[in-house]
């Protein structure tokens, strides 16, 4: 038997139930900045780009919960309304959170699933699960891209170009570190199988080593390049 043929574990079940509520999130999140980006007077390009990310979650949501049924799985996703949004910050003015949503969703958050999916994608054969990480990879680049345009056209278009400049110096670093902890903790958990990495589960470790790299040959120079040095 192949290991694409083995029945899948329960640690397999939960995680693309996990991915499934995670995209899904990405897709709210991101329709919630275009209208954002809509109040701010932002470019058109940019808000037909944020446009295009909100459908493109949505389909990585419906392909990993088409992985999650065929794994198995029937307890649904879990999805509370109040996580569906963006945080507003009160007596802010709204492009300090914009700023927030894209340095911590895009520029962080969509730098690192390149390197994390292209990862899970290695050793995946299982076709439904391997699908979905094809069209997840795909995307993922563009949505990169998407991030390092915007906190350009916040520090160069913006009137408060300067100020949001500073606030990323000021509020990155500890976002980083405090990131950066989740994916660096030493878990206690059976090792990852080779049936599991069929499915495209990835050793706990396999985070740490990526965050680590992530962060010298991506977010140090293009953080750089728009004027932001991390010590
Ligand atoms: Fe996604
Ligand atoms: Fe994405």
């Amino acid at each position: 038997m192949t290991a694409s043929q083995q029945p899948a574990s329960e640690r397999v079940r939960v995680e693309w139930r996990r991915r499934t509520e995670a995209e899904y999130t990405s897709s709210a999140i991101t329709q919630h900045l275009v209208l954002w980006l809509i109040q701010i007077g932002a470019s058109p390009d940019l808000i037909r780009a944020g446009l295009a990310i909100v459908d493109d979650e949505l389909v990585h949501a419906e392909m990993s919960h088409h992985a999650a049924v065929t794994a198995g799985s029937t307890t649904p996703p879990q999805l509370p309304r109040e996580t569906l949004r963006l945080p507003r910050t009160a007596d802010e003015p709204l492009e300090r959170d914009v700023l927030r949503a894209c340095v911590r969703s895009f520029c962080v958050g969509e730098t690192l699933a390149v390197p994390l999916f292209s990862a899970m994608r290695k050793d995946c054969s299982v076709p439904v699960a391997r699908a979905c990480l094809d069209r997840v990879l795909v995307d993922e680049v563009r949505h990169r891209d998407f991030g390092w345009t915007l906190i350009e056209w916040l520090f160069e278009a913006s009137p408060m170009g300067q100020e949001l400049r500073e606030q990323t110096r000021r509020e990155l670093p500890p976002y980083l570190e405090a990131r950066g902890r989740l994916y660096t903790a030493e878990l206690q958990q059976a090792p990852v199988n080779e049936d599991e990495r069929a499915w495209g589960l990835l050793p706990h470790p396999r985070y740490g080593e990526i965050w680590r790299r992530a962060i010298e040959r991506d977010f140090r120079p293009r953080f750089a390049r728009v004027g932001v040095e991390l010590a």
